[in-house]
């Protein structure tokens, strides 16, 4: 079996699926497809399928049943956390079990989707047992492969970022290898899906605690006076053992703000406490609350409370370039200041009117508009934002990424967090 899907890997005949056609799975799907393989992609919410079809072109169904002649199925669906702040597997569980009454015999099963060390065994391989008298590794293949797919970065891609893979036996490992080597240049081999899983986690731990660690730095060199934009620049001139980090409104997204609970959460259920997923996730929480009190101090310097105050807030997505309003620290921002009593409005080039549900009214890009307000928040530095503009139009100018400072625009009313 393992024989007959490595030859048909390799000679492009094998026929991918792909399961959740969202951030992940779309880009995956398309990837695979410029390899030269088949694919269909399958997704429950007919937007996604539907965007999938039409502006992409991929063959695209919500049927199970049609993954029915899939030689290699990639699930990358959702990971969210609960109310409580646990792991939400069901996604993936709901996966699973629409998609093994349909799986074939000798295919290879690969999941995505972040998450904690064992799932791969624990809600993949177990059901997959249960379901089929299937031996792992001879009849039918499972292995983890965490996406590292960095949304807006033109540089790195699907083509060019190496990629973890971690089978439950060292042939789904290969298999799996085989596979992600058809879409990428170089694929790293695990000892098991626990420890590719693991490394997914450490990978983003690692940002949210050296973004907490600048963040708490610019804390300390604002109430020191000090520049923490100069700090970073001449740090990172070091060619050895430092890597830049830049302070800003909060983190956000799919990954960084929930990844590193995943680890914690594994972790208590050994008996170990995490402290510093802990601090960082505080930290790193509270950015927003800080966001509205540096704002509220500059405004008192011009004899303006926040109430009645209009404030515009430059970029809603949670990172520059895309329009993911996933866990973004401009909503928290944006509620924080309409709980003051300010007037807020939003600006984002990435994020359409047309967008479905929208968190404030947005407004225009023009002089006229945005001398209406007597204050903004720059919270994502879009490429695409008119900096000159702004800083000409408004009035007063929070900036929580350095943007303008980067491209040499100065002045009293721009402040850097
Ligand atoms: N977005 C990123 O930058 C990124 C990067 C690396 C890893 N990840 C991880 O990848 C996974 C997917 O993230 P995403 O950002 O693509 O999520 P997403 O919400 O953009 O897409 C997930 C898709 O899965 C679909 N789906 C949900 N349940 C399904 C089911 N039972 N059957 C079929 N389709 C189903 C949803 O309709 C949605 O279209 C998550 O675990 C995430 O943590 C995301």
């Amino acid at each position: 079996m393992k024989h007959a899907l490595h030859q048909n890997i390799a000679a492009r005949q094998a026929t991918v699926g792909v399961v959740g056609l969202g951030y992940v799975g779309l880009p995956l799907a398309l990837a695979a497809e410029t390899a030269g393989f088949r694919v269909v992609g399958l997704d429950t919410d007919p937007d996604a399928a539907q965007n999938a079809r039409q502006s992409h072109g991929l063959r695209v169904t919500d049927d199970y049943a049609d993954l029915a002649d899939a030689d290699c199925i990639c699930i990358a669906v959702p990971t969210p956390l609960r109310r409580n702040q646990e792991p939400d597997p069901s996604f993936i569980t709901a996966a699973i079990d629409a998609l093994l009454p349909h799986l074939k015999r000798g295919a290879l099963l690969v999941l995505e989707s972040t998450t904690w060390p064992g799932t791969t065994r624990e809600l993949v391989a177990a059901p997959l047992q249960r379901a089929h008298n299937w031996r792992i590794g001879h009849d039918v293949f499972v292995a983890f492969a965490p996406e590292r797919i960095d949304p807006g970065n033109p540089h790195w891609r699907i083509d060019n970022t190496p990629r973890i893979v971690g089978g439950i036996t060292p042939a789904c490992t290969a298999l799996a290898a085989d596979f992600y080597r058809a879409l990428t240049t170089d694929v790293i081999e695990m000892h098991s899906p626990e420890e590719a899983e693991a490394t997914k986690l450490l990978e983003n731990t690692f940002r949210a605690v050296n973004i907490a660690l600048v963040n708490e730095f610019a804390l300390m060199a604002h109430r020191l006076d000090l520049d923490i934009w100069n700090i970073v620049d001449a740090a990172a001139t070091k060619p050895f053992g430092f890597m830049p980090f830049y302070p800003g409104p909060g983190i956000g997204g799919h990954c960084i703000p929930l990844d590193p609970i995943y680890m914690a959460w594994k972790a208590r259920s050994v008996g170990y406490h995490s402290r510093f997923i802990a601090l960082a996730t505080d930290l790193n929480n509270n950015m927003p609350r800080i966001v509205v009190e540096r704002l509220a101090a500059l405004l008192n310097d011009h004899q303006r409370p926040l109430k009645g105050t209009r404030v515009l807030i430059a970029g809603l997505a949670y990172k520059k370039n895309v329009g993911d309003l996933r866990e973004s620290p401009a909503l928290r921002i944006l509620q924080l200041l309409q709980q003051k009593g300010a007037v807020v409005h939003g600006v984002d080039p990435h994020v359409p009117p047309s967008t479905g549900e929208l968190p404030c009214d947005m407004a225009a890009v023009t002089p006229q508009s945005l001398s209406t307000y007597h204050a903004a928040v720059l919270v994502t530095d879009h490429d695409a934002f008119d900096y000159a503009l702004l800083a000409e139009a408004l009035p007063l100018i929070l900036d929580c990424r350095g943007a303008f400072r980067k491209r040499g625009i100065q002045g009293p009313h721009i402040s850097a967090l």
